[in-house]
């Protein structure tokens, strides 16, 4: 085993269950390109303040070139025992250009180094998680537009409140994961600082320029303080935030799907792919997808937490603490991934039951506020007023056993005698929900309208 790269005055090489509990190698490997990527940068920096000869630059370069080209196509010999990747990056250039590979470290710390692979890593995770949300609510606009006009209830304490379509449901979501795009495309605004330069902590005295290193990066300008950015990870936890609250979202709709495709329910059938049998049971087809999304959501609001928890006591400034916010990272990051990609998959194969779901909608007086609105409406009777009027008749159905649409007239003028038989004209469900044209509301009209406008910004066919 070879001294390590701090071994100046060391004795004796670590201990292996040392080694076992520092390295991050298993994991940080996953921003090898973002490494060399800031060893470029700096490098280059380096050279164009004279700081490193023009010669040695070039001779870094061309090793950068060749670790990359093994990286690619699997050779790279990745070193546990070398700790992370910024060591196994370095050993490796060492070995293959020899001593100028030594002068690359030359106003950098592994501190302000792994910051700024952490910092690309995530601005571009941000980017493809970014997508894959515009991707689900592509498919969700899709859904919705076949579906302007399917009417089902809407609930409220899971009881039938008032006839909803199911594209209007079905654009709520795209709606909060709207929201949750944009968060997290603001996070990765706020993120685009650059730390390198910051070294150990407290900055160099070399003469380095920073704005070259933070723009040949792609970031907005350098971070302004040296302490901060090497410790700062809120952006971290503003990324984990994100995706904690856009994993809820999935998780209820994820909820949703398991009720409906349940046989009490019965508005939805997941499709064959997307449904997983039981062992014992010949007639199941259960929504295991939608169940583990629940679950993980969960966990990705635990990987939130500890993080915080990490970072909410420690001291300015490095400490190894740090080393494990990019285990719950790039978790949180995977795990929501798969996440809405299989609720993409569900999204795109589920097949609705209209008629199911129209029954159901009819079921529980559902139409019981449009009977109150037209008493409103027609015999100019007050709100509260007219609630007591409905209320009463709908105790009336509900004794007799029938919905209100099927109630017979003479019934109703009993408890108001002005009644007239128009009133049926508003006791469909399909009356009701095309009844309700507010904006925002459920009616077929504004929700084709919702649909159009969402296939626009989202770019739909
Ligand atoms: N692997 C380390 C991390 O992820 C790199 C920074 C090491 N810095 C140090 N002072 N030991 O945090």
């Amino acid at each position: 085993k070879g001294q390590m790269m701090w071994g100046g005055r060391f004795a004796a090489t670590p201990s292996a269950i040392m080694e076992e509990i520092n390295a991050s190698l298993d994991i940080d490997r996953r921003m090898a390109e973002e490494d060399v990527a800031g060893s470029r940068a700096h490098a280059d920096m380096l050279a164009e303040m004279g700081i490193l000869s023009v010669a040695d630059n070039e001779a870094i370069q061309g090793g950068l070139d060749a670790v990359i080209e093994e990286m690619r196509a699997g050779t790279f010999p990745f070193r546990r025992e070398l700790e992370d990747i910024h060591m196994n990056v370095e050993a490796r250039l060492k070995e293959l250009i020899g001593e100028p590979a030594g002068r690359l470290h030359t106003a950098r710390s592994r501190n302000d180094q792994v910051i700024t692979d952490f910092r690309l890593w995530t601005r571009r995770a941000l980017d493809e998680t970014g997508q894959l949300v515009a991707g689900l609510q592509a498919m969700l606009v899709r859904r919705a537009d076949e579906n302007t006009s399917t009417v089902m209830p809407g609930f409220t304490h899971l009881q039938t409140a008032q006839p909803v379509t199911l594209g209007h449901h079905l654009l709520a979501y795209v709606e909060m994961l709207e929201r949750d795009r944009s968060r997290l495309l603001d996070c990765a605004v706020r993120l685009n600082e650059c730390p390198l330069g910051a070294a150990a902590l407290a900055g160099t005295g070399f003469p380095i320029d920073r704005d070259m290193t933070a723009e040949a990066l792609g970031f907005a300008r350098p971070m302004a303080n040296s302490l901060d950015a090497v410790s700062a990870r809120d952006f971290a936890l503003e990324a984990l935030s994100s995706l904690s609250i856009a994993a809820t979202h999935l998780s209820r709709l994820a909820e949703e799907i398991v009720l409906w495709t349940s046989p009490q329910f019965g508005f939805a059938r997941l499709s064959d792919q997307w449904s997983t049998g039981s062992s014992i049971m010949p007639q199941k087809r259960n929504p295991d997808a939608a169940e583990l999304i629940r679950a993980k959501a969960s966990l990705i609001t635990g990987h939130f937490s500890a993080l915080q928890g990490a970072i909410k006591a420690l001291p300015l400034a490095y400490a190894k603490d740090l080393q494990d916010d990019k285990r719950l990272t790039f978790d949180a990051f995977d795990t929501f991934n798969l996440c809405v990609r299989a609720m993409t998959g569900m999204i795109e194969t589920i097949s609705f039951k209209p008629d199911a779901m129209r029954a159901a909608a009819a079921k529980g007086f559902s139409t019981a506020t449009d009977l109150a609105d037209w008493l409103v409406r027609e015999l100019g009777m007050p709100f509260r007023d007219a609630h007591h009027v409905t209320g009463r008749i709908v105790a009336r159905a509900e004794a007799k056993g029938v919905d209100l649409a099927d109630l017979p007239l003479k019934e109703m003028q009993a408890v108001h005698s002005a009644i007239t038989q128009e009133v049926y004209g508003v006791l469909s469900v399909e009356a009701s929900a095309a009844s309700r044209t507010s904006y925002g509301a459920t009616s077929p009209v504004r929700v084709a309208e919702q649909v159009a406008q969402w296939k626009q910004r989202l770019r739909v066919e």
